[in-house]
C-alpha cells in the first residue's frame, strides 16, 4: 500500500496534478492551498552556499586508535588502543561556487568531525600543511581576489595574482598549489593536514604544541592540467562520484592520523615562529608519531540534511585538545560559528549531522527552528540553588604565558618567507619542477606583466632556478626580474 500524501501539517492531500481554477481556463484560486504551500516551500529550499568551500562530498566513518599518545593528551577518544570514535569528513574545493567542477586547481578542504564522548571536535583542516596567510584580516581579501570580478563576475587570474604576489608569505602555499598536487585526481587519494598548530594538555595538566597529518592510504594521485581539462568536459562531479562509489562499493577509504608534538617550552627558543601557519615544522626535528587510522565506510542518504547542513567549527575542541596562539586559528575560531549562525540558524547544532552523540547542556534557549523540546521546564539559568549544570572546573586548561605589548605588530618585520618554499622547490624531482614551471606559467600567461615579474622575484629568492624555470616559459630574461 502506497503512503499517502499530506500537506506539512499531515492534512491529506486530494489534488496533487491539477491546480483549482474558476472556469476550466482560469484565473487560479487563492483557496488552493495545497498549491500555495508547495510553491512556498519551493521558493525557500536554496540556503546560503558556504562562503569558500561551497563545493564538497561527505562520508561517514570510524576512528581507531593504533598507538598509545596518553602521555601527551588526556583526551579520552585517544584513551586506549582499539577504541572507536564514529566520525563525519567532509572534503570540499575551496573557490568554486555549489555548481563548480571537482578537477580545478585548487586547495581542498579536509573538514572531519569526530563524535566523542566528551563532545564534537571539528578539525577543519586542508589537503595542504601550510595556507597563504598568516594574519586573519586579510582572509576575506584573498577570497574576493580569487572569486569573481566585480564588473566582469568572472573569475580573474590578474585579481588572484596581483594578491598573492603583494603578500610574499603566500610563496609556499602558491608553491604547492601550482605543483603536481594542485589538483588531486579524488579525495581519496590526497593527505590531510590540520595545517595550524594546536595543543594537547595531559592529564598531569601539560601543555604540547601539537600539528595533525592525515596520511591517504590509497596513496597520492594527481591530475595534470590536459587531464583535468579532459574530465571535466565529460564529468564536473568526477570526485563526488569516485567517494560515492568507492563506499558504496565497499572500498572503504583510509587514512592514518599522525602528529608532530613540541615541548611547551620550545616555542620560545626556536629560530622560526611555531604558530605561523605559512610555515611547517621540520620532519627532523619533530618527527610523526602515529596516532590512529580512520576508515569512510557509509555515505549519507540526504545530501542536503547531512553535507549541506553540515557545519564545521574549529572552535569545537573537546579536553585535552586547545587552541595556540597562531593568530589564523584565533580569527577562525569566531568565524565559522558566526557563518553558521547566517547560513543555517542560531540552532544549527541541533541539525542530527552536528548533535553531539553525547548529552549536551547548555543554557542557550528558545532562538529560531529550536525544535528539540528546548530544555522543556529545567532552569534556563546558572548558578541556581539546584546545583544544576555546574562548570566543569576540572577541564581548566593550564595558564598560558604571554608577553609583549598589545598593539597590530608588523607580522612582515624580520621575517624569512623563501626557505621553506626554497627547500620544498628544492626537494621536487626534475619531472615535478618541470610541472612547477609549467603549471605557474600557463596560470601566469593573461596576468600583467608587472604581476609576472613580482611573482618571479620571490620565487628567485626561494631558489633562482624556481624563477628561471618559470621565467623561461614567459619568455622574460633573469635581469627583468633580479
Ligand atoms: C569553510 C572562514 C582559513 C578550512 C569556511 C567558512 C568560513 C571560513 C566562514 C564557511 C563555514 C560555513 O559556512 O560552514 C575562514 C577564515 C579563515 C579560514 C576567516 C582564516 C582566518 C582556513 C584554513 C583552513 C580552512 C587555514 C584549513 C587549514 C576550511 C574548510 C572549510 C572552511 C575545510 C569547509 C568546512 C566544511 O566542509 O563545511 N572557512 N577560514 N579555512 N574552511 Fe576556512
Amino acid at each position: 500500500m502506497p503512503k499517502k500524501l499530506t500537506t506539512a501539517a499531515g492534512c491529506p492531500v486530494a489534488h496533487n496534478q491539477n491546480v483549482a481554477t474558476a472556469g476550466k481556463r482560469g484565473p487560479q484560486l487563492l483557496q488552493d492551498v495545497w498549491f500555495l504551500e508547495k510553491l512556498a516551500h519551493f521558493d525557500r529550499e536554496v540556503i546560503p552556499e558556504r562562503r569558500m568551500h561551497a563545493k564538497g562530498s561527505a562520508a561517514y566513518g570510524t576512528f581507531t586508535v593504533t598507538h598509545d599518545i596518553s602521555q601527551y593528551t588526556k583526551a579520552k577518544l585517544f584513551a586506549e588502543i582499539g577504541k572507536k570514535t564514529e566520525i563525519f569528513v567532509r572534503f570540499s574545493t575551496v573557490a568554486g561556487e555549489r555548481g563548480a567542477a571537482d578537477a580545478e586547481r585548487d586547495i581542498r578542504g579536509f573538514a572531519v568531525k569526530f563524535y566523542t564522548e566528551q563532545g564534537n571536535w571539528d578539525l577543519v583542516g586542508n589537503n595542504t600543511p601550510v595556507f597563504f596567510l598568516r594574519d586573519p584580516l586579510k582572509f576575506p581579501d584573498l577570497n574576493h581576489a580569487v572569486k569573481r570580478d566585480p564588473r566582469t563576475n568572472l573569475r580573474s587570474g590578474k585579481n588572484n595574482w596581483d594578491f598573492w604576489t603583494s603578500l610574499p608569505e603566500a610563496l609556499h602555499q602558491i608553491t604547492i598549489v601550482m605543483s603536481d598536487r594542485g589538483i588531486p585526481a579524488s579525495y581519496r587519494h590526497m593527505h590531510g593536514f590540520g595545517s595550524h598548530t594546536f595543543s594537547f594538555i595531559n592529564h598531569d595538566n601539560q601543555r604540547f604544541w601539537v600539528k595533525f597529518h592525515f596520511i591517504c592510504q590509497q596513496g597520492i594521485k594527481n591530475l595534470s592540467n590536459s587531464e583535468a581539462e579532459a574530465l571535466i568536459g565529460r564529468d564536473r562531479e568526477s570526485h563526488q562520484q569516485d567517494l560515492l562509489t568507492s563506499i558504496d562499493n565497499g572500498d572503504f577509504p583510509k587514512w592514518t592520523l599522525k602528529v608532530q608534538v613540541m615541548p611547551e617550552a620550545d616555542a620560545a627558543t626556536l629560530a622560526y615562529n611555531p604558530f605561523d601557519l605559512t610555515k611547517v615544522w621540520p620532519h627532523k626535528d619533530y618527527p610523526l608519531i602515529e596516532v590512529g587510522e580512520f576508515e569512510l565506510n557509509r555515505n549519507p542518504e540526504n545530501y542536503f540534511a547531512e553535507v549541506e547542513q553540515a557545519a564545521f567549527n574549529p572552535a569545537n575542541v573537546v579536553p585535552g585538545i586547545g587552541f595556540s596562539p597562531d593568530k589564523m586559528l584565533q580569527g577562525r575560531l569566531f568565524s565559522y560559528g558566526d557563518a553558521q549562525r547566517y547560513r543555517l540558524g542560531v540552532n544549527h547544532q541541533h541539525i542530527p549531522v552536528n548533535a553531539p552523540r553525547c548529552p549536551a547542556h547548555s543554557y542557550h534557549r528558545d532562538g529560531a527552528m529550536r525544535v528539540d523540546g528546548n530544555f522543556g521546564s529545567t532552569l534556563g539559568y546558572e548558578p541556581n540553588d539546584q546545583a544544576q549544570w555546574a562548570e566543569q572546573a576540572e577541564f581548566a586548561e593550564p595558564p598560558l604565558a604571554l608577553d609583549g605589548d598589545a598593539d597590530h605588530w608588523d607580522h612582515r618585520e624580520d621575517e624569512d618567507y623563501y626557505s621553506q618554499p626554497g627547500a620544498l622547490f628544492r626537494l621536487m624531482s626534475a619531472e615535478k619542477q618541470t610541472l612547477l614551471f609549467e603549471n605557474t606559467a600557463n596560470d601566469l600567461a593573461g596576468v600583467p606583466k608587472a604581476i609576472q615579474l613580482r611573482h618571479l622575484t620571490h620565487c628567485h629568492q626561494a631558489d633562482p632556478a624556481y624563477a628561471q624555470g618559470i621565467a623561461k616559459l614567459l619568455n622574460i630574461s633573469t635581469s627583468e626580474y633580479t
